[in-house]
């Protein structure tokens, strides 16, 4: 019996602009992920380079923080089984290139950039990143 997990996971700008979102919480609740918390919001450029900070030294960095403050975006919590691995094995490879068929980012990613999700990769990131989105 695997544990009980919580996992973020958002819905990138290029996902949401598509009103995509239905259709993504859809691939989650079909996969025994319930959905606990939700929201729409946008952020700040700041705001989004705090959340990925973990990805500072990367080339890709200003970019990603620019695209991910570019429009709304809507954050939620997942929870169930492994949820953490679950999430992750649903979205797909990072790439949309990549990604196995079935899988979200296969589905309607555009890009590595516009890759329409997110997914905290680790209990302990999942962990900071609920915090981050649903302080109290
Ligand atoms: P995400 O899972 O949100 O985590 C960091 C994001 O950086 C990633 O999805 C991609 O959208 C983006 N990114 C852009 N270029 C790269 C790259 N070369 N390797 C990994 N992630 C990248």
């Amino acid at each position: 019996m695997n544990r009980i997990e919580q996992t973020l996971s958002i819905v990138k700008p290029d996902a949401v602009e598509r009103n995509l979102t239905e259709n993504i919480k859809r691939v989650f609740t079909e996969n025994k992920l319930k959905i606990v918390q939700e929201k729409k919001i946008q952020i700040s450029k700041e705001e989004a380079a705090e959340f990925y900070k973990v990805h500072q030294t990367k080339p890709f960095y200003e970019r990603l923080c620019n695209y991910l403050s570019s429009g709304p975006i809507t954050v939620m919590i997942l929870e169930g089984e492994d949820a953490i691995k679950a999430n992750r094995r649903i979205m797909g490879a990072t790439d949309p290139k990549n990604a196995e068929e079935g899988t979200i980012r296969k589905q309607y990613g555009l890009s590595i950039d516009k890759n329409s999700i997110h997914g905290s990769d680790s209990i302990e990131n999942a962990k900071k990143e609920i915090e981050f989105f649903f302080k109290n």
